[in-house]
């Protein structure tokens, strides 16, 4: 996310800021709460990808005003299938989180001659009447397992990650995944393989396909909001907002795609690695 971007595109109408923290590489999160403060805008960081990262020293999910963590089976830690966790930092607002979690059940007011009453959450965009997002006691104690492995699992993805990003080295096409460093560190959901499209003699869509004829698993599947046709039946047009968002419009159908870091044997990477290397000279080289 550009803070530049994000302060020329608030208006009046703007209630919300969601950094999404992309493979678990931390937003620059410091300019965007500052202008979120100067228009009284909430954050809510998109912290999918990232439970466990850190930015200047605070772990990420605890900077803006609420975070979302997801634990769907394919995120670095899981609760079996399907789960996540939400954090906010509004002063009293947790307990109406936790409430949001089953009904709204409200203990503090009970009907007659019952133990709770059922109120609407309340808050700044309130009130409404949450559902049932309870999850199972099996569920808990998976995650619980997890979450105590977590740094272990982190360290194995950043030397798989570190070990790509040594190898793209050899080529100034390709800008390897940053690896952090004593302020910013990423839980590496992700590898961010980008490409310069100019010195690479082509974008990243040549090069997907590519990686897809050498059975290399991508997984760049986080598309322009905008493209989406529900955003269109409310009646955007997605081509005026592409002019106006030409960031996205590069990263995504030029520059960025997503590689696995994840359980591969050190053949695998070596292959990974391998097949990114050859495919980028074979574009360089007009193939
Ligand atoms: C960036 C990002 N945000 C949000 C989500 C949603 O998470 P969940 O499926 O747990 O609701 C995902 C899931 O893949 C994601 O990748």
């Amino acid at each position: 996310m550009d803070p530049a971007d994000v302060a020329r595109k608030i208006t009046d109408k703007t209630k919300m800021i969601v950094p999404v923290h992309i493979g678990g590489y931390p937003v620059d999160m410091d300019p965007i709460m500052k202008l979120a403060r100067e228009h009284d805008i909430l954050v809510l960081e998109d912290a999918a990808h990232a439970f466990g990262a850190m930015y200047k020293g605070k772990k990420i999910g605890t900077i803006g005003d609420f975070a979302a963590f997801s634990m769907h089976e394919v995120k670095n830690i899981t609760s079996f299938g399907e789960g996540g966790i939400a954090t906010t930092n509004v002063p009293g607002f947790a307990s109406e989180m936790k409430r949001a979690r089953f009904l709204g059940l409200d203990f503090t007011c009970p009907i007659k001659d019952w133990l709770y009453n059922i109120t609407p959450i309340k808050g700044k965009y309130a009130p409404f009447v949450p559902g049932n997002a309870s999850t199972t006691e099996i569920q808990g104690l998976g995650l619980t397992l997890q979450i105590a492995r977590n740094e272990e699992i982190i360290a194995e993805r950043k030397r798989a990650a570190a070990y790509l990003t040594k190898r793209f080295a050899e080529n100034d096409a390709i800008l390897s995944q940053d690896l952090g460093n004593e302020d910013i560190k990423p839980t590496f959901h992700l590898y961010l393989l980008q490409i310069d499209p100019e010195k690479a003699g082509g974008d990243v869509q040549v090069l997907k396909k590519k990686l897809e004829e050498r059975g290399v698993t991508q997984i760049a599947h986080f598309g322009p909001l905008y493209r989406f046709k529900i955003v269109e039946d409310m009646g955007y047009n997605p081509d005026e907002i592409a002019k106006t968002c030409p960031n996205c419009e590069e990263v995504f159908y030029k520059r960025f795609t997503h590689l696995p870091l994840y359980g591969l044997s050190d053949e695998q990477l070596k292959y990974m690695a391998d097949a990114v290397l050859a495919s980028v000279a074979e574009m360089q080289e007009g193939k």
